[in-house]
């Protein structure tokens, strides 16, 4: 079988991507109170868009208000939302640049005390304090109303990144938020169907994806970033595990899903070391049938990235902070590369 190259195109259902190389979500908190852009957010996706990535995933949005991780968080919970964020997609089409909109759910992972002056009930699988969320909050537990209207706020949020111009969008199941809290057994301690084995605890992960695909259509791009594990790959496990994370990406590839993006839940996305992800990405990528997968984490050289993608770890490689630090990074990659 012929390697992988950075350099291969790859087709995702409606989208064609020149390379191999990604740029990871990274929250900005730059909106406004709309939830659509400021001209610092334009800036900042602007130069994204023309620095050589082949595909841009842009950073989580709030599905519903009370959905928000921050005050200066986008948003797509409403169609005047969905409105004031056309600029924003059309920026990525002007530059010929594919991007995903990440959509989102943060649940009880609260990242800003400004929100609670809203006084809003906090909502999440079960009255379990975040592990990492630093405000002194309780949240409620969700119950089959709520429940049922937040996979409602998904399909509507899908739907609205669609109209904004959006050629598709990335489910958030990582990183603790909402979605990564229900797949959690720290988080969730539900007895209904909800909670308990993990076929329970994927469900509203599962529903939520069966309500989005119809609302794409037939070419808008359904990825989901799945948390593998609540514990990085060389701690001690506790929480979900990697054997039930890889058991929900099977599942997810069984749904007919385009893209999995690989990253860790409960534990976040920072640990030590060069491409820390790279054996679940493998193993998700076996798990997940055809496919393709990113690997994001610690991606720091171009031989990293090029020994993942020829090595059959994943298909794309995912790059944050090494964009931030260094915007011409790909640039300077694919001109290297020829
Ligand atoms: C400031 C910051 C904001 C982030 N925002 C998001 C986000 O909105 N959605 C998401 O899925 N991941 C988010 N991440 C995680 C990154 O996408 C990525 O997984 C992480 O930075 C590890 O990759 P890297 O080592 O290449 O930076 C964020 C990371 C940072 C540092």
């Amino acid at each position: 079988m012929k390697t992988a190259n950075l350099t291969d195109p790859l087709e995702i259902r409606g989208i064609r991507l020149r390379g191999r190389i990604a740029a990871a979500p990274i929250a900005t908190a730059s909106a406004d109170p709309e939830g659509g852009p400021t001209p610092r957010s334009l800036e900042i996706y602007r130069r994204l868009a023309g620095s050589g990535v082949d595909l841009v995933v842009v950073e989580h949005h709030a599905v519903c208000r009370k959905g928000r991780a921050r005050l200066a968080q986008f948003r797509l919970d409403s169609d005047p939302a969905a409105e004031t964020n056309r600029p924003l997609a059309e920026l990525f089409r002007d530059a010929d640049c594919p991007a995903l909109v990440q959509i989102n759910h943060a649940g009880s992972q609260i990242r800003d005390e400004a929100l609670l002056a809203e006084k809003y009930s906090i909502s999440a699988p079960s009255e379990v304090k975040h592990p990492s969320c630093a405000l002194a909050l309780k949240p409620r537990a969700m119950d089959g109303k709520e429940i049922a209207a937040t996979i409602e706020s998904f399909a509507a949020a899908a739907r609205r990144a669609i109209h904004a111009g959006y050629p598709g969008v990335q489910v958030h199941a990582c990183h603790g938020y909402l979605l990564g809290q229900f797949l959690s057994p720290i988080t969730n301690l539900r007895r209904d169907e909800y909670g308990g084995k993990i076929q329970n605890r994927a469900r509203l992960l599962f529903e939520v994806v069966e309500a989005v695909r119809p609302v794409l259509g037939n070419d808008g791009v359904l990825s989901v970033r799945l948390g593998l594990s609540d514990s990085f790959p060389k701690d001690p496990p506790e929480g979900l595990c990697l054997e039930d994370g890889l058991w929900v990406a099977r599942e997810l590839g069984r749904l007919g899903i385009d893209h999995l993006d690989v990253s860790g839940n409960l534990c976040g996305y920072d640990a030590p070391g060069e491409a820390f992800f790279a054996d679940w990405a493998r193993a998700a990528r076996e798990a997940a049938g055809k496919v393709p997968v990113t690997c994001t984490g610690g991606i720091r050289k171009l031989e990293t990235a090029q020994a993942l993608v020829a090595g059959g770890a994943c298909d794309i490689v995912g790059i944050g902070r090494g964009l931030q630090k260094d915007p011409e990074l790909v640039r300077k990659w694919k001109e290297i590369l020829g």
